[in-house]
């Protein structure tokens, strides 16, 4: 490496004109360093961290990332590419291939605080290590309601991020660090999630609206052209009917809708689309309950594991078999 180069440029770097010179080959400067910068222009916490080598090599590769927004952890990308073009958040839709469970992910770049809405168990190193690998701070682990298909993964995470504080409806029975109420506001980073009680399904249900960002997350209150079963767990046809028509349906017609499930590969829909499309929940409420008390469903196999560990926030050392 260029020895004589090196000096020289820790010696304009202390002078202070370190970022007006053109002398410096910024090719050079970022060999020289664990993270490498894709500016064009070195930063000033690059720099530092490039020419004082004892120093950064006591801090990990994630340590050095949070130190810069424009340092990089992967390659050469910068962390504002992970977002997506022309978007100032992270968003990602993870799903649960055996319960068929969809897991959020919502972030706030600049400050890389993040919350997981519906974490299963199982999959809890899956959603951690896309925590890690984009740089954030899981700052709440959020359950819609008390799952009776799947054991929430809000206890795992609990232990391996203790920083990080679950999250749900007081209503619930369940224990939580965070117990909500209706317009609770959940604050990560610039965003925050409102929340809106939808009993129906449980009596602790409720969704979360992302406002700046128009999306709402249903829970089992609201399916894609469905909505979760009212038979089981103080389910009530009638409520459901009443926590969609005034929570959900009164949101803009716009707003993205995300389900805790889909059985049919479907991801995503609209206010609108169900407004105009649900064939239950465009039913009058008479015809709704109908609907409902004669869906004949099986008994959930997971319930009676499931319940107990989703009642303590999956907090428990083994899981139950
Ligand atoms: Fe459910």
């Amino acid at each position: 490496m260029a020895v004589p180069l090196v000096k020289t440029s820790v010696s304009v770097l202390r002078s202070g004109s370190f970022l007006r010179s053109a002398t410096i080959s910024h090719f050079v400067a970022r060999s020289l360093c664990a993270v490498t910068c894709p500016s064009n222009t070195l930063c000033w916490n690059c720099a530092k961290s490039q020419f004082q080598p004892q120093k950064s090599n006591l801090l990990s590769k994630s340590a050095l990332l949070r130190r810069n927004w424009n340092c990089v952890s992967i390659g050469t990308k910068k962390m504002s590419d992970f977002t997506g073009k022309g978007k100032d958040y992270i968003f990602r839709q993870l799903l649960d291939y055996k319960s068929f469970t969809y897991t959020y992910l919502l972030a706030d770049p600049v400050s890389k605080e993040a919350v997981l809405i519906d974490p299963v168990y199982e999959l809890v190193e899956r959603d951690l290590n896309l925590v890690k690998a984009l740089g954030l701070d899981l700052k709440f682990a959020i359950n819609t309601h008390v799952h009776a298909d799947h054991i929430t993964g809000t206890g795992d995470i609990k232990k391996r991020v203790p920083s990080c504080k679950s999250v749900i409806t007081e209503v619930s029975g369940a224990s939580a660090d965070v117990k909500t109420k209706d317009g609770t506001k959940l604050e990560f980073g610039k965003f925050s999630l409102e929340v809106a009680r939808t009993p129906g399904h449980t009596n602790g249900c409720c969704t979360y609206v992302w406002r700046e960002k128009g999306m709402a997350f249903t829970g089992d209150t609201l399916l894609i052209r469905g909505c979760g079963r009212t038979d089981f767990q103080e389910g009530d046809a009638a409520t459901l009917y009443e926590s969609v028509h005034t929570k959900i349906f009164t949101l803009p017609p716009d707003f993205s809708l995300y389900p805790a499930h889909d059985y049919t590969g479907q991801t995503v829909t609209t206010v609108a689309e169900e407004k105009a499309f649900n064939p239950r929940l465009t039913k009058s409420k008479e015809a709704f309950v109908e609907i409902m008390g004669n869906l004949n469903l099986p008994y959930p196999k997971q319930i009676d594991r499931a319940l107990p560990a989703n009642l303590v926030c999956g907090v428990f050392d083994e899981p139950p078999k």
